[in-house]
Order: C-alpha cells, then structure tokens, then sequence
C-alpha cells in the first residue's frame, strides 16, 4: 500500500459538490472578478484570524510583496527574513528593490533565530519577516515590543501555518500585515494559486486594497502605481467551504505526528520535529532529520514501496544561484546549511489515518535498519 505526500484531492472530494453548486451560481450571476463570492470569504477569513480585515490576492507570493510594498519598503532598505524559508519570501522582499538579510535557524526547532535576527539589524532595517515554517508559530511575542521601538514592521510569513494560534492567538495576526498562501496543498488550499494578507490598520487596509487592483480601491481610480493581483472568485468559493473544517484538519494533523512521535520514538536514526504540545503547530509539513549519508537511500527506498516523501528545502537561499549575493560561501548559515542535508518530509495530510502512519514508520525502521546509521 503507498502513501501520498499530500492530499489535495481528499479535501476537494470533501466540497466538491457544494463547489460545483457554487460554481454554477456565480456562472448564472456573472461576476468573474471581485465580487461577494470573495468579499464573503475575505470577512470570514478575518474574522477566524481576529484581524479587522483580509485581502484577497492572487497567491502568497504577491502578499507578502504587496504587504512590503503597503509599508512602503523599497529601494535603499533591508528585510531580514530566514535562510532556511522558501525562496518566495526572499523574491518578495528582492523585488520591492530592498535587500534581503537572512537569518540563521534555530538548530532544534528549524524556525528564524531571532537573536540573530537582532543581530543583523541596522538602521536601514525596515521590516523583518519571521517565516512559520512547516506549520510551527515563531513565538513573534517577544520580538513585538523590540520591532516598535525601532520602527521595524513585523510581516508574518504564515503561508504554511493557517489555522496554528500560539496562547489562542492565530498566526498571521501577530505581525503588522500576515501573508498567507492559498496554493492547494497548503493547509488551507484553493484549487488553484490564490493568497490573503490579513491587516487591521485602515490605513494599510486601504493600500492594499489599491495595490492589488491597479492602484485604486474603485475601476478607473489609479490613486498609485499599482499591479494586478486578486483572489480569484472560483478560488474565493472553495476556500470558503473549506474554512468551516479548518481547525478539524488541524486537529487531525496534530494527531498524525503524535502518531508518527509514537511510531518512530525510540528509531535513534530518526529526529522528531520539536513541538510545543499546544496549537502552534499544524503540521503543513511533518519534518524528521536523519543522518545526511542515508536520507537519499531512505527515499528511494520509501519511493519503492510507494511511499512519497520531499525535502523542503534541499538548498538554503543563500546557497542558490539566485541569491548566492547574499553571503554565498558555505558555512555563512551553519544551522540552515546542515539541516538541509539531513531533513525530510514525511506523508501528512487529512486523509491519512494510523495504519497509513504505521506503514511509513515501519518502512523507515526497515530502511535505516538496513543501512545501519
Ligand atoms: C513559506 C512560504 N512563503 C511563501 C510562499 C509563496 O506562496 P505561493 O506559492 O502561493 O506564491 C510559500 C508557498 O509555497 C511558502 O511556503
């Protein structure tokens, strides 16, 4: 029996009638673009995070690049964000015209060290995205009153972690702005790109909305220069009927890695994800470490038995050849550079059940076994 990576599909089968009814109904009304399919699901979207509001745009990408652009990051400034991220949050940063500034990760939990976060900070330093990697809060909390009293904009990377609150409070509504994707095997997926920036100040409210719409909350307004960046309705609409089973999935992802915890607890070859034992972690991606000599072996093998499994990320951003400018030599990120060569990711998703977890661990043991680490 294999096991799929992610599970895309067994959410759509969970709305996929509802969808299609929807779909039919915004077909018979004929509002393609904006409209109250995605008013509806930006007010329900803010409203589960507590934020004022939400801003539908068209992928995580692009909300993390308008939440900078709204706080009028640009030419002449830095953005400190993680080295081990994905390279979206850099590209956004670069192409504002700021200069990305990485951070190293914490070696055990994998998330943005935040000391060294203050120790790359100078005074062109004008935002920091701290990145919710793998679906685990950074605890942002201490860094809130620090970021005020220099001017620096927290912008949340949440895009893996919709639905984690840390001390009952959602990710993404921490930070000045949270940018969220909506790519499909994101916990809260759409059918296709789409992404929110959740923001309560009026002001960037207002800015964002512009933005994201050639530069004017109204047609034919062009208040700034602006792009074109919308949450797509059919998106809106499956995103809406997905949001109700949100903190279920979450629940149920939690409890497949407390499984996988069970399963593989004792495999010395094999290092648990750190986890706080609260709602701070969702599980967007289920992250063990093993010794760098056999993780490829181990896929292949996993791979053999139809099990599917990924490295996120196998290059940290300082070492491709894209943003090899920003302290490319080795060693400049020591935790980030040796995490990647021995994490991987395991199966996790909603459709997965206890068998399915058992399956993976025992093919894990199998393998390493095998290869005597
Ligand atoms: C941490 C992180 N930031 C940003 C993004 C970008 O989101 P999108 O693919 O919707 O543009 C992703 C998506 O994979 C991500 O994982």
């Amino acid at each position: 029996m294999g096991v799929l990576f992610s599970g895309p599909q067994a959410e759509f089968e969970l709305i996929r009638e509802p969808w299609f009814d929807a779909v039919r109904e915004l077909g018979r009304r004929g509002v393609f673009v904006g409209g109250p399919a995605v008013i509806s699901f930006e007010e329900a979207f803010a409203a589960f995070l507590g934020t004022g509001a939400a801003v539908g745009v068209g992928n995580g990408t692009d909300a993390l690049f308008l939440a900078l652009k709204a706080l009028g990051v640009g030419v002449g400034d830095e953005v400190i964000t993680a080295a081990n991220t994905f390279i979206a949050t850099v590209e956004a940063i670069h192409h504002t015209g700021a200069t990305p500034v990485l951070a190293d990760c914490d070696p055990d939990t994998f998330l943005i060290d935040l000391e060294d976060v203050k120790a790359k900070t100078t005074s062109r330093t004008k935002a920091v995205i701290p990145v919710h990697l793998y679906g685990q809060m950074v605890d942002v909390e201490p860094l809130l009153p620090w970021a005020e009293a220099r001017g620096i904009s927290i912008v949340e990377d949440s895009a893996q972690a919709a639905g984690a609150r840390l001390r009952g409070r959602p990710a993404g509504s921490w930070g000045v702005l949270g940018c969220f994707s909506f790519y499909p095997d994101k916990n809260l997926g759409a059918l296709g790109d789409g992404g929110a920036v959740a923001v309560s100040s009026p002001s960037l409210l207002s800015e964002l909305r512009k933005l994201r719409n050639h530069g004017g909350e109204t047609r034919y307004r062009h208040d700034v220069p602006g792009f074109n960046s919308r949450l797509d309705p059919l998106q809106a609409l499956a995103l809406s009927l997905k949001l109700p089973h949100l903190d279920e999935w979450s629940r149920h992802r939690r409890r497949i890695a407390r499984l996988y915890g069970g399963c593989l607890a004792g495999t010395g070859s094999v290092l648990l994800p750190s986890d706080r034992g609260d709602d701070s972690h969702v599980y967007h991606l289920y992250v063990v470490r093993v010794d760098p000599d056999a993780r490829d072996a181990l896929r292949r093998q996993l791979q053999k038995k139809g099990i599917l499994t990924a490295v996120q990320y196998p290059v940290p951003v300082h070492r491709t050849p894209a943003f090899a400018h920003l302290g490319g030599e080795a060693g400049s990120f020591p935790n980030a550079e040796r995490l990647a060569g021995e994490i991987v990711s395991l199966p996790m998703h909603i459709a997965m059940d206890e068998a399915a977890v058992e399956t993976v661990a025992r093919e894990i043991r199998a393998v390493l076994g095998a290869v005597q680490v």
